[in-house]
C-alpha cells in the first residue's frame, strides 16, 4: 500500500481525500484543493463541518481513509486558546521548547530576540507567561511557530477569545508574515468571523466535506 501522505516543499495538495471518525458519517468527503504560494488563506464553515479535522489531516495526526495528501512536513499550529498550547513559565523557555535543531547559546538568544521582535514582544524574554494578556499569549504562540522554522502555519480560530483591538493586531501581524520580503509564509486560518475575511489573500468555504475553490475577498460571497 502506498503511504497516503508525502512531503512536498511548502505546497499543500489534497487529492480526493476521504476521512471518517469511527462510527460516524464521512466528515471529509472527496476533498480536493491545493495551495502553492505564501499568503493568508482563510477557511470559513459551520460548526462541526470538519475544519479542525482537516487541520488534523494536514498535521498527520490522522491519516486519510482514501485519497492522498502531499504537503509540508514542518507545519505548526496556533489554537484558539493559547492556555491550551503554552507549556512553559516564561516567554524564552516556551520559545526554546519549540526550537527543533540544536543551536549554540548565542544563536538561540539571537533567534529568541528576533521572533519576539517580529511579534511585537520585544523585551518580554523573561516575562512570566501568566502575566501576559490574551493577545500577548497569542503573539507568543505565533512566535513559537516562527522559531520552529515552519513555513506553513495552521491557525484554528486564533482570535475567537480576543477583544477586537487584539483581533485586528493579530490579523495585521499574521498578514505581514505572509507578505514579507524574506521567507514569506503560508497561513491557513479557520474563522467563523465574517469581519476577518477582508484581511485574507484567498478564502475557501467548507461544506459537505469539501473545500471550495479559493476566492479573493473581493469576489467572495457566503451562501
Ligand atoms: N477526535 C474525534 N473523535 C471522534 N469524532 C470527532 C473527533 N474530532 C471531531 N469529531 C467529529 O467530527 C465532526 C467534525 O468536527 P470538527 O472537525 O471539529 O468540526 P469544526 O472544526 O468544523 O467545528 C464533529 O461531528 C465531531 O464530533
Ligand atoms: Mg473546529
Amino acid at each position: 500500500m502506498q503511504y497516503p501522505v508525502t512531503s512536498l516543499g511548502t505546497s499543500l495538495i489534497f487529492k480526493n481525500v476521504n476521512f471518517s471518525w469511527p462510527s460516524q458519517e464521512r466528515i471529509i468527503n472527496n476533498c480536493s484543493f491545493s495551495i502553492h504560494e505564501p499568503g493568508l488563506f482563510m477557511i470559513l464553515g459551520k460548526n462541526g463541518c470538519g475544519k479542525s479535522t482537516l487541520f488534523k489531516l494536514i498535521q498527520r495526526i490522522i491519516l486519510p481513509t482514501e485519497g492522498k495528501i502531499e504537503g509540508p512536513i514542518d507545519v505548526s499550529t496556533v489554537f484558539q486558546n493559547p492556555d491550551h498550547q503554552i507549556l512553559m513559565p516564561t516567554c524564552a523557555s516556551e520559545l526554546i521548547l519549540n526550537v527543533k535543531d540544536n543551536p549554540n547559546k548565542k544563536l538561540m538568544q539571537k533567534r529568541i530576540d528576533s521572533v519576539l521582535e517580529v511579534v511585537g514582544l520585544k523585551g518580554f524574554k523573561l516575562r512570566p507567561v501568566q502575566t501576559l494578556s490574551g493577545g500577548q499569549k497569542q503573539r507568543l504562540a505565533i512566535a513559537s511557530a516562527l522559531i520552529s522554522n515552519s513555513s506553513f502555519i495552521l491557525m484554528d480560530e486564533p482570535t475567537a477569545l480576543l477583544d477586537q483591538t487584539s483581533q485586528i493586531e493579530i490579523l495585521k501581524l499574521v498578514k505581514s508574515l505572509t507578505i514579507r520580503k524574506e521567507r514569506p509564509i503560508t497561513i491557513l486560518w479557520i474563522t467563523h468571523r465574517m469581519d476577518e475575511l477582508s484581511h485574507a489573500y484567498k478564502i475557501g468555504t467548507m461544506k459537505n466535506g469539501k473545500l471550495s475553490e479559493w476566492f479573493p475577498p473581493t469576489n467572495f460571497k457566503y451562501n
